[in-house]
């Protein structure tokens, strides 16, 4: 036991926080600056004209497209690997981030979500059917009004049919770069080559039945990978607790509460139009929900929320700028401002990295036939390896954001090499791996280890 513990904490040693820079959202004085006008960045439509990709977007975020795509020297550099992570596209809210009553009334009805069993032997194939769900309201059922305040036939949450429309041009706009431009996909799906996975959470398998449809077209239906709930670690859903016990001091923090205390008049107002109880300790121990409830507005161009009762009390638009800021606050503290947000990332995240870690090695060492692994996550995988790799500059990862890990082998000198984009771009750190633009992929895994240990054993004995 006690050399256990003693372990623990020479290893504990080993991962070093580094301060991102400082931004408009790590100071409270800024993100409270009521004289300030809007926001950096796009909050109501997931379009962005050509001139502008790149920027901020939260209802789509950019990713890597054929315009904006910087090539590696392909006389010098070999492309040979692509790992894809995205959060899924945009949807409506979660059922908890739902007012009680909300005014809109809300149809999903332009697309609809399959969930069915299919044999895998010949015999049995056509003793099963296609089976999709019609979101269908129940006027008997006396909590149907209750649960989540809207009016209508979505579910909460699912991905919108603009959501999917987003997907769909991902996939589109990465099929430009790997398959068109790079030429390094294989034109046809060939699952030894490309894979696809997916977590529990649906949404992220409405996502990707538009990304594999855009980038692979003949394609009549494929098996995508998801791992057992309780252990998915693309979500991520393993426990661990002291990723838990840290999770809970970061939010105790001084600075947090300080945060959520300079806040009250807001939340006042806010509870006022919604109709959220006030003593709600979910509502108002973060600005998740209302940040959620009031994006999926904009970002599907709805008005801002009005009060059920009074038509004449809605959210203003300098509201809505302010919770986006505390949302952004809130994602740069509390996965690179705080100086445990490393530990919490490493902790939290650590089971994704060391896969991520054996898939690059495995393609060096010539033992791997994969080229193209595409992952569709959420924002908080996002924000891990976000918080992981200890990016400079963190707001949350809105919709559709993405990151990707592409392994080069040098032609001229047979060694390996990593660079890692994020919003289409490099992927800039203050951490030891700096800028990953084509690092020794030594480097790259010798970080992966300095975190967690050289097969995850560090992070196995942290989460314990
Ligand atoms: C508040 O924002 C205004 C306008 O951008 C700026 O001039 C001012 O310096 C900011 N104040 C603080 C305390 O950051
Ligand atoms: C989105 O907001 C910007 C700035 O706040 C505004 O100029 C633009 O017209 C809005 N776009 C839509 C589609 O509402
Ligand atoms: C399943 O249905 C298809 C299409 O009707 C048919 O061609 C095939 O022979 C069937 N397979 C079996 C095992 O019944
Ligand atoms: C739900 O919306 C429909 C269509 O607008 C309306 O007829 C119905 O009265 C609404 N139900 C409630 C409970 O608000
Ligand atoms: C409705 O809200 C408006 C704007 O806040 C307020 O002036 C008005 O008194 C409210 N009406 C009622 C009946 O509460
Ligand atoms: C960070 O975590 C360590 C180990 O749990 C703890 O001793 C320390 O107080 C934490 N730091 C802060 C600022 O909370």
């Amino acid at each position: 036991m006690l050399l256990f513990a003693a372990l623990a904490a020479v290893d504990f040693a080993q991962i070093v926080h580094h301060a991102p820079i400082q931004n408009e959202f790590s100071d409270l004085d800024q993100v409270f600056n009521s004289s300030r006008g809007t926001n950096h960045g796009i909050y109501n439509s997931s379009f962005v004209p050509s001139s502008r990709y790149g920027e901020y977007n939260f209802c789509n975020m950019p990713h890597v497209r054929k315009d904006t795509y910087s090539q590696v020297d392909q006389s010098e550099y070999k492309l040979q690997f692509v790992e894809v992570i995205h959060r899924h596209h945009k949807r409506t809210p979660y059922a908890q981030n739902c007012f009680p009553v909300e005014t809109l009334v809300l149809h999903c009805d332009d697309a609809v979500n399959n969930y069915y069993s299919e044999f895998k032997t010949p015999a049995q194939i056509n003793n099963t059917m296609k089976i999709s769900w019609a979101n269908y309201q129940n006027r008997y059922n006396p909590f149907n009004f209750i649960h989540n305040g809207y009016n209508g036939t979505c579910q909460f949450p699912e991905i919108s049919s603009a959501g999917l429309e987003d997907s769909y041009q991902h996939g589109l706009d990465l099929y430009g770069v790997y398959g068109e431009l790079l030429e390094f996909l294989p034109a046809r799906y060939d699952p030894k080559q490309v894979r696809f996975r997916v977590t529990n959470n649906v949404i992220t398998s409405h996502v990707v039945s538009a990304v594999v449809k855009a980038m692979y077209p003949h394609e009549k239906g494929i098996e995508v990978k998801v791992e057992a709930d309780g252990f998915d670690a693309l979500e991520p859903t393993y426990s661990c607790e002291i990723a838990d016990a840290i999770a809970s001091e970061i939010t105790s923090s001084s600075e947090w509460q300080r945060h959520l205390a300079k806040a009250a008049d807001l939340y006042d107002e806010l509870d006022d139009i919604s109709g959220v109880d006030p003593n709600s300790k979910d509502w108002h121990q973060s600005f998740d929900h209302y940040f959620d409830n009031t994006a999926f507005r904009l970002c599907h161009g709805y008005d801002l929320a009005c009060n059920s009762g009074n038509s004449s009390l809605c959210m203003t638009q300098h509201q809505a700028e302010q919770i986006f800021r505390l949302g952004d606050f809130e994602y740069n503290y509390k996965f690179r401002i705080h100086e445990n947000s490393t530990l919490y990332a490493a902790t939290s995240y650590g089971a994704y990295f060391n896969e991520l870690k054996h898939r690059l090695l495995e393609k060096a060492n010539g033992r791997s036939s994969l080229k193209y692994s595409h992952n569709v996550a959420h924002d908080g995988s996002i924000a891990r390896i976000l918080g992981f790799l200890q990016v400079d500059y963190l707001r949350w990862p809105g919709m559709g954001s993405e990151v990707v890990f592409e392994l080069y082998e040098g032609l001229n000198d047979g060694e390996w090499y990593l660079r890692a984009l994020y919003m289409g771009r490099i992927l800039t750190t203050t951490g030891p791996l700096v800028e990953t633009d084509m690092i020794p992929l030594r480097d790259f895994v010798g970080y992966i280890e300095s975190m967690i240990g050289k097969d995850a054993e560090v992070l196995v004995n942290y989460c314990g």
